[in-house]
């Protein structure tokens, strides 16, 4: 057999099912097969189906509302970037959470290369319901309070993310502050395994900040990373 034939069998999803069946699910997924781009990720994408929820839902200008998740090309390479960037694009199979997980791109992107999705947010939205339920991507339904624990959510967790948090109260005067943090992610503690990394990624303030100073030393006494809008935490730094 030629080498290009067998390259091209190698990167066939046929065969990357059998071997899947026939090896387990830890060495053969698409991380360690495929490089993701947006064109593979699209194609996965049931174009009809995306096109009706379109139709449905766009908005001539939508700028912040949640109708710009409707240009499916952007969100995808965006969240390429993201999972890039959490190293999620190889390595070992983690079960993960992304806390007000919108559309779910994030996720389907994860759920994609082989990793075990769980989204979390409310149900305000019918696009995001209808896109996450064309994505495949399993959510519960929950609405994040100050000083509520967080629902049960299954198995525990090796990465929890929150891209563009609202859930603490972003752009009200009772913005979450060092209590409602320390309560909200000692609760989490419960729901991650040992090794476990929490992305935290805020959203601009009316003044422009992310996060006042007092609550950016609070992470820092945390052990925290961080990069200016994302804060990273491990469990075993918070334990
Ligand atoms: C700016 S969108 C970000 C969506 C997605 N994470 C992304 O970056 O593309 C904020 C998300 O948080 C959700 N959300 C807002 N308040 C929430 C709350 N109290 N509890 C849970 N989710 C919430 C919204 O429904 C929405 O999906």
């Amino acid at each position: 057999m030629r080498l290009s034939h067998k390259l091209k069998k190698l990167v066939d999803p046929r065969l990357l099912r059998s071997m899947r069946r026939h090896t387990g699910r830890f060495f053969l997924t698409r991380r360690f097969v495929f490089r993701i781009d947006p064109d593979r990720i699209m194609a996965s994408i049931d174009q009809q189906k995306f096109r009706a929820i379109h139709e449905r839902h766009a908005v001539a200008e939508p700028a912040d509302a949640p109708e710009k998740y409707l240009e499916l090309r952007r969100w995808v390479e965006t969240n390429i970037r993201r999972v890039r960037e959490l190293e999620l694009d190889f390595g070992f199979r983690k079960r993960m959470l992304d806390i007000g997980c919108g559309a779910g791109y994030f996720l389907y992107i994860c759920k994609w290369l082989g990793h075990d999705v769980l989204g979390l947010d409310i149900s305000e939205s019918a696009m995001f319901t209808e896109i996450t339920n064309l994505l495949g991507v399993p959510r519960v339904i929950w609405r994040i309070e100050r000083y509520v624990p967080l629902p049960e959510l299954g198995a525990k967790f090796d990465v929890v993310t929150a891209h563009m948090i609202c859930f603490n109260d972003h752009k009200t005067d009772h913005l979450w502050g060092p209590p409602e943090w320390n309560f909200f992610l000692e609760d989490l503690l419960r729901h991650l395994r040992p090794g476990a990394r929490i992305h935290l990624e805020f959203n601009r303030e009316f003044d422009g900040t992310w996060y006042t100073p007092e609550l950016r030393d609070y992470f820092a006494g945390l052990g925290a990373e961080i990069d200016r809008h994302r804060v990273t935490l491990s469990a075993a730094r918070l334990a």
